[in-house]
């Protein structure tokens, strides 16, 4: 059996447990091969029997570049497929949405796995904290490992269930303002560039998972329309010059409100931290 791992991965967490997986899978006495969606052009699926999808969750939801990627592949019904998940707080219905999406693919989902992956989402790191930091840690991995093995010896797969919560009230409103339509049609276009601050490092550009920014005729960077609204851009410039709709004072409550339920959430192991001009503490565990 031919095994192929299409990842989606920003700052690390989901790309070590596919690599766990693949572990797992080879221990198992099968061949995989990990392929990460934003590094170039897809080998053909035809060989593998098997294909696995991994992502961190997004805005409570499959990433909208995952979204996209699935879009672009041919019928999956031959396939055996299997979904894996790294989430910072709460991944609510994410799984349900991957399902929606990979159904219009005629894929049906045999095996599902979550683990919790260091949270850097931008606008919580500026505000102190770090959620899951320390994740997938190592009883996370090995569990990693152990579903790689389980799905090449095709044993215990009844083990791995789709896991789904509806939203707290809260997170409703948010979910709504954060999904593929408000984010394509209307955020992406609004990134603010503050020139005076922009040193024209080139840093933000060169951090786009989905190079998403050029250079104007004098260095400044400028956004296009391939936005996954992971913040890296924002979070990343030294001189603090970005502002994404997500660092809008309005929302400012929201995060506030989210930023104080994952504190007193005993269940999510949150470090303090600082971060700032583009970068976190040196002493900061990821
Ligand atoms: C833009 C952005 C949005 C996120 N949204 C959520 C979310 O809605 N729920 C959640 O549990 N984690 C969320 N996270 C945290 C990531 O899912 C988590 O840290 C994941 O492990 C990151 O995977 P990676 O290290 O492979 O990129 C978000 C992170 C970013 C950067
Ligand atoms: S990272 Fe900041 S300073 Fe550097 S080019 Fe981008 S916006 Fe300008
Ligand atoms: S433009 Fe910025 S927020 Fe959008 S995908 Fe690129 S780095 Fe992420």
């Amino acid at each position: 059996m031919k095994h192929l791992i299409l990842v989606y991965s920003l700052h690390g967490s989901t790309l070590k447990t596919a690599e766990k997986i693949a572990q797992g899978i080879r221990e198992g006495g099968s061949s995989v091969d990990i392929f990460k969606i934003t590094s170039g052009e897809l080998p053909s699926l035809k060989p593998y029997d098997v294909i696995l999808f991994g992502m961190p969750v997004y805005y409570f939801a499959v990433p909208i570049v995952m979204e996209k990627f699935i879009a672009t592949l041919p019928r999956l019904h031959e396939k055996r497929v299997y979904a894996f998940f790294t989430y910072g707080t709460y991944h609510f219905q994410a799984s349900d949405h991957l399902r929606r999406i990979l159904r219009k693919k005629d894929a049906e989902v045999e095996g599902w796995f979550y683990s919790r992956g260091a949270d850097f989402y931008y606008h919580y790191n500026t505000r102190g904290i770090l959620p899951s930091a320390g994740h997938p840690d190592e009883r996370e991995l090995s569990d990693a490992t152990e579903f790689g093995r389980n799905i090449a010896k095709r044993t215990n797969l009844a083990d791995y269930p789709m896991k789904s919560t509806p939203p707290k009230v809260m997170y409703r409103a948010e979910m709504l303002l954060t999904n593929k339509f408000m984010v394509t049609t209307i955020f992406q276009h609004l990134f603010h560039l503050d020139r005076k601050k922009c040193i024209r490092c080139g840093l933000c550009v060169k951090s786009c998972p989905t190079q998403n920014i050029e250079r104007d005729a004098n260095r400044y960077p400028m956004w296009d329309s391939k936005c996954t609204m992971c913040l890296k851009c924002e979070g990343c410039c030294p001189v603090e010059a970005i502002t994404s709709v997500a660092g809008w004072k309005f929302l400012s409550p929201i995060v506030d409100a989210n930023v104080k339920a994952i504190l007193k959430d005993k269940n999510i192991d949150t470090q303090r931290i600082v971060y700032h001009h583009g970068k976190m503490q040196d002493n900061v565990k990821k």
